[in-house]
């Protein structure tokens, strides 16, 4: 089976993380603190503070801008769980706008009707590695007074307009999980360039410790491993070129499935470089799961992300959301399909998921 997903981990991976065992220094030091400042100086912004996931750097960044009870945050219905939970951790309400069908990505124009009196922020995500329209969600929060958060879990040195996304919002965050462009098992790390948020998010991640056991608020142990700091530098310096096989096999597959007349290949917006987190296609609903079972019995690890919006969860359902609020995100999630596009993928394999597909019809 070609998996869809697998790391890139070398010798210099294993040899980062056995040096900090040896040191015997496990917990977060010098190297989380160097990833921090190299990860924020790539991406553009002054401050990084590294966390024990993208999840709980999403709970700490929001509460950190000071996003709390009673306020609302417009995301998009169409991401990972987490984007939506992060915002209820804090207390606040996801109010979710519908995607743009094409980017797959939250549509300026819907956050617009969305906005009331107790709308604080507006949290994008730059789903599968595609930015989002960052001109139109900018330009809507600045007239609205609204912050901007970016969730960047799948788009790490995806750009917009020549710019790295993660540096366009007040504040934004990243994962480094295990299946991500950039890995360091679990991780995650909040960036900004706001002096008073990035403090507060360093005291919420380690226990509201302002000074030693000195506890200031009721904060987490949201820290990052020592080691896997380390595991963050190494990969850093090939994102560059894990980026770039990924976009070279997302050409491959798109000129090789670009002629079939059944499915939509990716739609890449323009001025923008894709980081091709997932290289997702559109099918016929109706056909939908036949195919992704068709490709799973023929050796081609497809998946589904994800097969409902959040609004759609039973975990919201019971908070009372529901069918309807998003069409665009809930026909959308019926329709995609995302193959193999890792740059672990050799010519041989990229060539077998184009047969495999062209056989389906
Ligand atoms: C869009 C998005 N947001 C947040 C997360 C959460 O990151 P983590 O799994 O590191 O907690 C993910 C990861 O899967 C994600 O894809």
């Amino acid at each position: 089976m070609i998996p869809i997903a697998k790391p890139v981990l070398g010798r210099d991976e294993i040899e980062a993380a056995v040096a900090v065992l040896k040191s015997g220094n496990l917990t977060q030091g010098e190297n989380v603190s160097r990833f921090e400042r190299r990860f924020s100086s790539y991406i553009g912004t002054k401050h990084g503070i590294a966390c024990s996931s993208g999840t709980s750097a999403l709970q700490v960044g929001i509460e950190a801008l000071g996003i709390g009870d009673g306020d609302e945050v417009v995301t998009t219905p169409f991401t990972f769980i987490a984007t939506g939970n992060s915002i209820l951790y804090n207390g606040a309400t996801p109010v979710f706008a519908d995607i743009d069908t094409r980017t797959f990505n939250i549509d300026p124009v819907k956050i617009e009707s969305k906005i009331n009196e107790k709308t604080k922020a507006v949290l994008v995500v730059h789903l599968y590695g595609q930015p989002c329209d960052m001109k139109g969600v900018k330009d809507l929060c600045e007239q609205h007074g609204l912050l901007l958060i970016e969730d960047c879990a799948q788009a790490h040195g995806a750009e917009y307009k020549g710019k790295r996304v993660g540096s366009f919002g007040d504040l934004s965050t990243f994962s480094f999980y295990a299946t991500k462009n950039m890995v360091t098992g679990e991780g995650g790390m909040i960036l900004t360039d706001n002096d008073a948020a990035s403090e507060k998010a360093r005291v919420i991640i380690n226990q509201g410790q302002l000074g030693k056991y000195d506890h200031v608020m009721i904060g987490y142990n949201y820290r990052m491993m020592e080691m896997l700091g380390a595991i963050g530098l190494v990969q850093l310096k090939k994102l560059g070129r894990l980026n770039a096989k990924r976009d070279y096999n997302a050409h491959f597959l798109s000129k090789g499935l670009g002629k079939l007349d059944w499915l939509e290949i990716p739609y890449v917006a323009k001025g923008v470089r894709h980081a091709w987190h997932q290289f997702t296609i559109k099918v016929s609903a109706g056909f939908r799961n036949d195919f992704l079972n068709y490709l799973n019995s023929n050796g081609v690890g497809a998946r589904v992300y994800y097969a409902k919006p959040i609004h759609l969860q039973p975990a919201y359902k019971s908070l009372g959301y529901g069918e309807g609020l998003c069409p665009s995100a809930e026909s959308v999630s019926k329709q995609v399909l995302s193959l193999p596009v890792h740059p672990n993928l050799k010519k041989s394999e990229l060539e077998k998921i184009v047969d495999v597909v062209e056989k389906y019809r």
